[in-house]
């Protein structure tokens, strides 16, 4: 009888020491798929089996505008922004044709090499033959000269942070446009900087491959 009247005093205790939340959840209406926002949101996947036909040109071009192009010719603003409009990034581009520069300002392809890069990069089998293959890149030298109280959080977590959103664009862009992509998490970043002249200041932080998907 006394050990009841301490269990019924102790759960009272458990009970009032709770804060008190609303006991109803509340229900949330479905999200309304009206537009090709919400279509590529709800299609978004990560694809890995691959056709190896290469992507045109005008594809390829699409696809670095909406990873991290100029979107305001005005204030050179782009799809993604960099905390303290840094635009530490870069997208090296890695075809059968070679590997290349984005250069957003002129929304141009700069030819680094002609040799191709991809299976460097590869590392998994269905990656081997993807014909577009992005190499994610910040400037930690850039970051360190405009702004070296922040260079710490830049190179470190806020790098990262705009590498996911460039990555995430281009996830959209293939869920709305039929195509294929993955991003990935690069192994042999030393040989790849190496073929890609990279500075020591700038460091690979991912890569993403785009491609059409096998039928
Ligand atoms: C930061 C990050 C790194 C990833 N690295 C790889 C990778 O190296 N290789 C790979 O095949 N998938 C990689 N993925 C893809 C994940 O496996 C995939 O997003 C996850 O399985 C969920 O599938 P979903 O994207 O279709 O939702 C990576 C995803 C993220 C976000």
């Amino acid at each position: 009888m006394q050990r009841l009247f301490i269990v019924i005093i102790t759960l009272a205790i458990i009970d009032s020491s709770l804060p008190c939340f609303a006991q109803e959840s509340i229900k949330l209406p479905e999200p309304v798929i009206n537009n090709d926002l919400m279509k590529a949101l709800r299609d978004r996947s990560t694809y890995r089996n691959f056709n190896p036909r290469p992507l045109s040109r005008q594809t390829i071009a699409e696809v670095l505008w909406a990873g991290y192009g100029i979107n305001n010719k005005k204030t050179g603003r782009r799809t993604v922004g960099t905390a303290f409009n840094m635009r530490e990034m870069s997208i090296y581009v890695l075809t059968g044709e070679g590997g290349f520069l984005y250069n957003a300002e002129d929304h141009v392809l700069v030819q680094i090499t002609g040799e191709d890069l991809r299976p460097i990069i590869a590392t998994q089998d269905y990656a081997v033959s993807v014909p577009l293959h992005l190499v994610y890149v910040a400037d930690n030298g850039l970051v360190m000269k405009q702004s070296p109280e922040w260079a710490h959080e830049i190179a470190g977590q806020f790098s990262i942070m705009h590498t996911g959103q460039i990555a995430q664009n281009i996830y959209l862009y293939c869920a709305l446009n039929g195509l294929g992509t993955v991003i990935r998490n690069v192994v042999n970043k030393d040989d790849l900087g190496k073929k890609l002249g990279l500075h020591p200041n700038q460091r690979i932080i991912a890569s993403q491959v785009v491609g059409y998907p096998e039928q």
